[in-house]
């Protein structure tokens, strides 16, 4: 039988919160492998969001890995909070983590995945002295802070460039993809070499709901 060589991972930030436990489990009977939780501080990024309690209901409403994106200054002050709440991933900024190695021992230390995630902006390059030791590498293919954003194609080889740097240092490590991921642009990522795919309103705001939402993602790969 066919294996599928990828993982999706809906991001909660568009769901309707007045009903999230059900829109969850809608995404997971439709094939949701992980849930995406955005973590907004008003400072990192404009908005602001969900915090340690809100990741401890998702635990609670799930049997699914929960995958924490960190949008905060200073991330490693509530490490240990996020990681106690139920976080399976907790993913930080290399624009936020003075000093990543530190930071990536800290959550691995926890007993959670570390990712490290970069900005649209920020080159591949400086990350790389940070991969040897990474568990999972998201790119942003949006400026973070809001769902419902345009995907930015200059990303698409920069998703090259660190899949191949991967292949060098840390060859088993996924690339993951955060931002405008829609049946057009996810499969331009996956040809580059993404294959963990977040996605909030292609899923949460699709018109026919959430079951076609996600099956008009993953038939394009
Ligand atoms: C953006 C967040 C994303 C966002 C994606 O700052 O990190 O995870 O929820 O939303 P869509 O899929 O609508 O672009
Ligand atoms: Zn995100």
């Amino acid at each position: 039988m066919f294996k599928k060589d990828y993982l999706l991972s809906p991001s909660i930030l568009s769901a309707d919160f007045t009903q999230l436990g059900d829109q969850m489990k809608q995404a997971e009977d439709a094939g949701a492998d992980w849930f995406h939780i955005d973590v907004m501080d008003g400072h990192f990024v404009p908005n602001l969001s969900m915090g340690p309690a809100l990741v401890n209901a998702c635990q609670r409403a799930t049997d699914l890995p929960l995958d924490v994106h960190l949008m905060i200054e200073e991330p490693e002050r509530y490490l240990d909070k996020f990681a106690a709440a139920g976080a399976s991933t907790l993913t930080v900024h290399i624009e936020t983590c003075p000093d990543m190695d530190k930071t990536q021992e800290m959550i691995r230390d926890l007993g959670c995945k570390a990712g490290i995630t970069l900005n649209p902006g920020t080159s591949a390059e400086t990350i790389q002295p940070f991969l040897k030791n990474v568990d999972l590498v998201l790119v942003m293919s949006v400026n973070p802070g809001f769902s419902g954003q345009s995907f930015l194609p200059e990303v698409l080889p920069k998703i090259n460039r660190i899949r191949k740097m991967l292949d060098d240092i840390n060859p088993d490590v996924l690339i993951e993809v955060d931002g405008g991921i829609n049946p057009e642009t996810i499969r331009q990522t996956y040809d580059q070499g993404a294959r963990i795919f977040v996605a909030a309103s292609a899923i949460f705001k699709h018109p026919q709901g959430i079951r076609a939402g996600i099956e008009s993602l993953t038939e394009k790969l």
